[in-house]
């Protein structure tokens, strides 16, 4: 089944519309490099090439992984967005409290996450040892836990934000932090508080 992009539109204050738009084409391309994965190992898997040190079907599973957690991660970043200074709300202030301390405890611990990351900053479930965690990612294919459920994603590979704020990326950071859509981490929490 062919996977088609989200549609998503300029409505943060967080990063320009120029970085925003960039940052969609690069979207669109991993929707695109999905579906030609998808379409190569149903048709021409070459099973023969399969080998661990590279090669012909080790190529396109990495690619699988990596294209389609691109998608996803992208979605749940894009959606991340807020546009205006917003509070956390009930279930946001409960996980907070019960996993971190409090949201200013959160808050700490997800800026030096994200400070820390070449790929992603990740507020995630994790349902083995059944805690939050703020989780790093250096790439999509890398630093993921198996069972961790997202609740917020902020992108910090420096096309997100390089064009908007250079090398300054704790004002990015502290941006994201300060105008974040409360409402979907809410729905998110939602699930498990
Ligand atoms: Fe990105």
């Amino acid at each position: 089944m062919e996977v088609k992009a989200m549609p998503f539109t300029h409505n943060t204050s967080v990063v320009s519309r120029k970085q925003f738009d960039d940052h969609i084409t690069l979207y669109n391309g991993y929707v695109t490099m999905t579906n030609l994965t998808d379409k190569t190992l149903a048709t021409q898997p070459e099973y023969s090439t399969a080998n661990a040190s590279g090669g012909h079907f080790r190529g396109w599973k990495k690619t699988e992984t990596y294209a389609i957690n691109g998608i996803i991660l992208h979605e749940l970043y894009f959606q991340s967005l807020g546009s205006e200074a917003a509070e956390p709300q009930k279930k946001m202030q409960r996980l907070a409290e019960r996993y971190f301390g409090g949201i200013d405890k959160w808050r700490e611990d997800f800026t030096a996450c994200a400070t820390s990351a070449r790929g992603w900053c990740i507020l995630a479930y994790e349902q083995r040892t059944a805690t939050c965690r703020n989780i790093l990612l250096d790439t999509h294919d890398e630093g993921q836990i198996a069972t961790a459920f997202p609740i917020i994603v902020l992108d910090m590979y420096e096309h997100a934000y390089f064009l908007d704020y250079g090398t300054d990326k704790a004002t990015y950071i502290n941006r994201f932090l300060s105008n974040l859509a409360w409402d979907v981490a809410e729905k998110r929490a939602g699930i498990i508080m």
